[in-house]
């Protein structure tokens, strides 16, 4: 709809990626490498991303060598690599509920069992976890989003790793940690990969929140033979991840300044969107409660008035504003109170018509009901 404003989607900021030194970046290369940047590369990754993915993984987490790490097209191939490789119709996949639609459809597309676990703003409850494993029930992998939780914003605290580490080993299960969000923590700080505590962990190290997803170059940290296994279904998928992405974003990558200035930028701006929308929120939706996000992209919101999510998102398509309603993130729990906003993309005149709208569409369903807005 034209006019339509958006608060749903997960899309970063596009004033916000780093256009001018991109441009400055596809020069050089065009000019120095363009033999190889434009030629077909290896299924694994271009040696100089794998380095780089490899020294951002091990700045994080467990030190890390480049014959660890597979470049995919995207997390989102990793999770897809990961599921064709791992998982046998009904094998059992431990995830938080709710959890991020694109892992559920893919876990879902390999016929596995889904095993939802309960949270809170520290992310998975491992204790509830702990308990069903003592209580026989068995899995191949645990998926986590460890920072910012699309939808939740929650983090995985640091004792919680510790106990998803310790549940891993004595179970043998895997963790798959998908952590496109970690870089967007509006302190900066952020929080160590589970891989400190156990070598079952794989990683998903997506750029697209850091950089930005259009070139869709990410990385996969595993052990060397879990890369040989998801390398050689890689082949078969797309024979390698765009090669002159790979290079662009090496080399600006390896240029010394760019990335704390270009973060810091990031951070700045994505707290003061948050922070406006919160304002925003508070002054206008008093039915809608939340938590201050620390970091990420989203407001996972609760509807306090009685109003159900999925019929508040369709009178807001009516009228102009786009949210996301919780069902679709929920696997078992009930999601019909809840809403996810993105303060991403939107500006100051266009946050304010959009939650304005929504305050009127919220209205008019109360309105019609006799119910207090
Ligand atoms: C939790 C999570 N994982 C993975 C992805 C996809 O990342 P990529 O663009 O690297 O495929 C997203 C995108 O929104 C996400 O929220």
């Amino acid at each position: 709809m034209p006019g339509m404003l958006s608060l749903a989607g997960g899309l970063p900021a596009p004033d916000l990626f780093p256009a001018e030194e991109l441009a400055a970046v596809v020069d050089e290369v065009m000019r120095d490498s363009a033999r190889a940047a434009l030629q077909y590369g290896p299924v694994a990754g271009v040696p100089a991303m794998r380095e780089c993915i490899a020294d951002r993984a091990g700045e994080t987490g467990a030190p890390t060598e480049p014959g660890q790490v597979l470049i995919t097209s995207g997390s989102q191939q990793g999770l897809d690599l990961l599921a064709r490789a791992l998982l046998a119709a009904g094998d059992r996949v431990v995830l938080d509920d709710p959890s991020y639609l694109g892992a559920v459809q893919t876990f879902r597309a390999a016929h596995a069992e889904l095993v939802p676990i309960p949270g809170d703003e520290d992310g998975m409850d491992t204790e509830v976890l702990a308990a069903r494993l003592r209580r026989g029930t068995r899995c191949r992998l645990v998926y986590v989003v460890p920072h910012f939780h699309n939808p939740t914003g929650g983090v995985l605290g640091p004792e919680r790793r510790r106990h998803l580490a310790q549940l891993a080993e004595h179970y043998g299960f895997l963790i798959v940690e998908d952590d496109p969000y970690a870089d967007l923590a509006f302190d900066g700080a952020r929080l160590p990969s589970v891989d400190r505590h156990t070598d079952r962990v794989v990683r998903l190290l997506s750029l697209s929140k850091t950089l930005c997803p259009g070139f869709r170059v990410a990385g996969l940290r595993g052990s060397p033979e879990l890369i040989g296994t998801l390398a050689a279904v890689k082949q078969n998928a797309d024979l390698q991840t765009n090669t002159f992405g790979q290079h662009v974003l090496s080399r600006l990558l390896l240029r010394p300044r760019f990335l704390p200035r270009h973060l810091s930028r990031l951070r700045r701006h994505y707290h003061a969107r948050a922070r406006r929308l919160a304002g925003l929120l508070t002054d206008r939706l008093p039915w809608l409660a939340f938590q201050m996000p620390r970091g990420g992209l989203f407001f996972w919101c609760t509807i306090t008035s009685g109003v159900d999510a999925t019929e508040l998102w369709r009178a807001c398509v009516a009228s102009g504003v786009a949210v996301v309603p919780g069902p679709p993130f929920c696997v078992e729990r009930d999601g019909t109170a809840n809403l996810r906003l993105s303060y991403a993309t939107l500006t100051e005149e266009e946050a304010t018509e959009a939650v304005d709208r929504l305050a009127v569409t919220h209205a008019g369903l109360t309105g019609s009901r006799g119910a207090a807005g």
